[in-house]
This record gives C-alpha cells, sequence and structure tokens, in this order.
C-alpha cells in the first residue's frame, strides 16, 4: 500500500491546535481503511522559529517541501510581530514562489452551521477559484520619503496573461465539472483599466473553448449584493487574489462561519507539492482555550487526501465529520459547547465504525 509523505506546518496560535487535531483523525483514518499509510513531518516554521533564527523559515525552505507529497498548514501571525512581515515570512514565501495559482475555497452550508440568510433556502454550496500567484499580491510596490509629510507608497497590482490564462482555464474546468456549470467571473473593470480589463478579455477568449460553461461578468462590488441577496444564482466564481481573499471570508461567514472553511494552494502542474490550510487565521482571541473549530482544517485534510489520490478515503473522512457536526457536537462558533479535543473524539468514534 502507498505511503503519503506530508509536510506538517502548524505554525502560530490556533494553527497547531487544529493542525494536531486533523494529524489524530487522519492517522486515524488510515489506521482503520488500512489501505495506505501517511506520514506526517513537523516542519517547525512560525513566529517562534522566527525570534530564534530571525526568519520566518529555513533558507532552503522550497526544496524542503519539494520532497513531500502535499503540505498541511495551520496558520501565521503574532500579536507582536507586523502582519506583513509574518505573512511574507511564511505564507505569501511559499505560495507564490512555489506556484501554487490556484487557491480552491468550497464553501457550503455544513451540518450544524446556521446560513443567516433567509433567501438561501437550498442552503450555499459554492466554489470559489482565487488567483494565487499574483496581483494586489505581487508584493511590487515601494515608500518614498518615510515619515515626512509627503511621503508616498505604491501597491502595484501586477497582472499577466500567462497567470490570468492559467486560473481562466482552470476555473472554466472546475465550473465544467459541477452539474449547474456556471462561472461567474469577478472583476473591477470600470475603475481599473489595466489588469482588470485585461482579465475581461482572457476570460472571453478562454470561454470558447468550453460552449457548455454558461458565464458572465460582475463587478466586485456588485458580486457582495448578489452573494447576500441571491446565494442561489451562484456556483462557481472566479477572481483575483484580493477579491477573492475578500469574497471568500464574505462567502465562510454567509455558510455559517469560517471555522468550517477549507482552502488548498494547488499547483495543477503537479510539479510542486499542495497545501491545504483552513481559511482562518491564528485567532489570537481563542489561542490555548482549546475550542478552536478543527473542522476547516480536516475538510481541507480532506481536499488533500482527494488531490493525492485517495478520493474514497476522502468521502469517508467527510462523511464522519458530518455525522458529528449533525449530531450536534460542535465548538463555540457554530453555538455548541464542545472543545477541539472533544470533536477529534467524536470523529474517531465515527472513523472506528467504518
Ligand atoms: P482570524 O481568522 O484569525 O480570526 C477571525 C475571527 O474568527 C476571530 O474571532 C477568531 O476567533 C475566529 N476564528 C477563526 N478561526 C476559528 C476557528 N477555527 N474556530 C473558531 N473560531 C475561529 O483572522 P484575524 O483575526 O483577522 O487574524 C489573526 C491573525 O492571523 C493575523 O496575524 C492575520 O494576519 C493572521 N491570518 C493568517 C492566516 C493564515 O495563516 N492563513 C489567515 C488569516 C489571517
Ligand atoms: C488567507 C489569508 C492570507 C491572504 C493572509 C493572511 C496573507 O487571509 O489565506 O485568506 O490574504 O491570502
Ligand atoms: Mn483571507
Amino acid at each position: 500500500s502507498p505511503t503519503y509523505r506530508i509536510a506538517s506546518i502548524p505554525g502560530d496560535g490556533i494553527g497547531p491546535e487544529v493542525v494536531s487535531a486533523t494529524i489524530q483523525v487522519v492517522e486515524k483514518l488510515a489506521q482503520k481503511l488500512g489501505k495506505f499509510q501517511i506520514d506526517f513531518t513537523h516542519i517547525p516554521w512560525g513566529t517562534k522559529y522566527y525570534k530564534e533564527t530571525g526568519q520566518y523559515v529555513s533558507d532552503d525552505c522550497l526544496d524542503t517541501l519539494r520532497k513531500f507529497d502535499a503540505g498541511l498548514f495551520g496558520a501565521v501571525g503574532a500579536p507582536d510581530v507586523p502582519d506583513h512581515i509574518s505573512l511574507w515570512g511564511l505564507l505569501l514565501a511559499i505560495r507564490g514562489p512555489l506556484q501554487l495559482y490556484a487557491n480552491v475555497r468550497p464553501v457550503r452550508t455544513f451540518p450544524g452551521t446556521k446560513c443567516p440568510l433567509n433567501t438561501a433556502t437550498e442552503g450555499i454550496d459554492w466554489m470559489l477559484v482565487r488567483e494565487n500567484s499574483e496581483g494586489e499580491y505581487s508584493g511590487q510596490g515601494g515608500r518614498s520619503h518615510i515619515g515626512q509629510e509627503w511621503e508616498a507608497a505604491t501597491e502595484v497590482a501586477m497582472f499577466t496573461r500567462v497567470a490570468i490564462k492559467r486560473i481562466m482555464r482552470f476555473a472554466f474546468e472546475t465550473a465544467q465539472s459541477r452539474p449547474k456549470k456556471h462561472l461567474i467571473v469577478v472583476t473591477k473593470s470600470n475603475s481599473m483599466r489595466n489588469g482588470m480589463v485585461l482579465w475581461d478579455q482572457v476570460a472571453s477568449e478562454v470561454s470558447k473553448d468550453f460552449p457548455d460553461v454558461a458565464w458572465e461578468k460582475m463587478l466586485v462590488d456588485a458580486m457582495t449584493v448578489r452573494m447576500v441577496a441571491k446565494p442561489q444564482s451562484i456556483d462557481t466564481i472566479v477572481g483575483t487574489n484580493l477579491h477573492m481573499d475578500i469574497l471568500s471570508d464574505l462567502a465562510a461567514g454567509l455558510a455559517g462561519s469560517i471555522g468550517v472553511a477549507p482552502s488548498s494552494n494547488l499547483d495543477p502542474t503537479r510539479k510542486n507539492p499542495s497545501i491545504f490550510e483552513p481559511v482562518h487565521g491564528s485567532a489570537f482571541d481563542i489561542t490555548g482555550k482549546g475550542i478552536a473549530n478543527p473542522v476547516a482544517t480536516f475538510w481541507s485534510a480532506a481536499e488533500m487526501l482527494v488531490w493525492i489520490g485517495e478520493k474514497d478515503a476522502a468521502a469517508k473522512l467527510m462523511q464522519c465529520v458530518e455525522t458529528v457536526c449533525a449530531a450536534g457536537v460542535l465548538t463555540p462558533d457554530l453555538g455548541g459547547t464542545a472543545n477541539t479535543q472533544g470533536v477529534v473524539e467524536a470523529v474517531c468514534a465515527e472513523i472506528e465504525k467504518l
């Protein structure tokens, strides 16, 4: 039976809590099914590592990751380090350089969640596709006249035809694989007259190869209203790095809690290992309390299992997680009274019944 090598990067805050919860559950699953082995290697990158070494990751971090079949990431960010240092030190130092260009964020109402919208009669089931390698996160720009009255700063959003085309193809393929075959391309091509206009152009070029996918353009501001007012009119959405960062948190909130939202950083060419993580961050307000919702990371691990070829195991894991949530074993973000370890034990008990 195959052995998969997984890099575990718990990071900061509740990251280690949700990653260790997930490792327990995935190891239990592998052991119960007996069809594959999963071998987690702990990688200590994060704020503690930064305080000891002066960097968030090791010098050879990309090559280190390339030795694995996939990565499971927790969160990064600490109250006493500026966020742009921690995030560019770790997470953004990996996503772009490893060219994990497709960030896939499924959002659906989950057993135990309450969608705050009464317009979502059948619940929410969306697939958000985020460009994950450039755009507003290109890191280009700078500051001049620092501290002076006339100080200026630029934050350059850089868009390339190659990167837009590859994410657009990925999004059309994703939409095509879903029953509704519907894609919304989100831009802001009214006020943004360069990169966003290129997005619209590439979308219409790529669409010609997908005649069975119904697609439309939407401005990002109007899109937020549509998500709230007409959730049933949405299936797959694609947009830029920043636009989809914001829309994916909104979507998670509309589906009930950010504590259940997963995120896959994929290299669809499979040259580099893909990295799976919850959408949420290090959540300083609940760190150390043992009440972080581990479901977002469970779901991310299920997406990882699909990616490495264990689709059946992934489906079984999600089935166990949903049974536990439906039975009301929920953390406080979902209105429950369970703690993280309580959810882990309940899911492991379900796995035992498989
Ligand atoms: P956050 O996602 O950490 O927290 C937002 C709110 O959601 C908090 O009230 C938190 O308690 C709650 N929450 C988040 N995850 C939860 C879970 N699993 N269970 C229950 N409740 C949960 O966002 P923030 O407060 O904006 O950011 C905190 C830090 O995390 C910052 O340093 C930020 O830069 C960083 N961050 C990192 C990532 C990442 O590593 N992928 C993502 C987002 C934010
Ligand atoms: C996310 C996070 C990150 C992002 C931050 C922490 C850099 O918010 O994964 O959604 O903006 O991509
Ligand atoms: Mn985000």
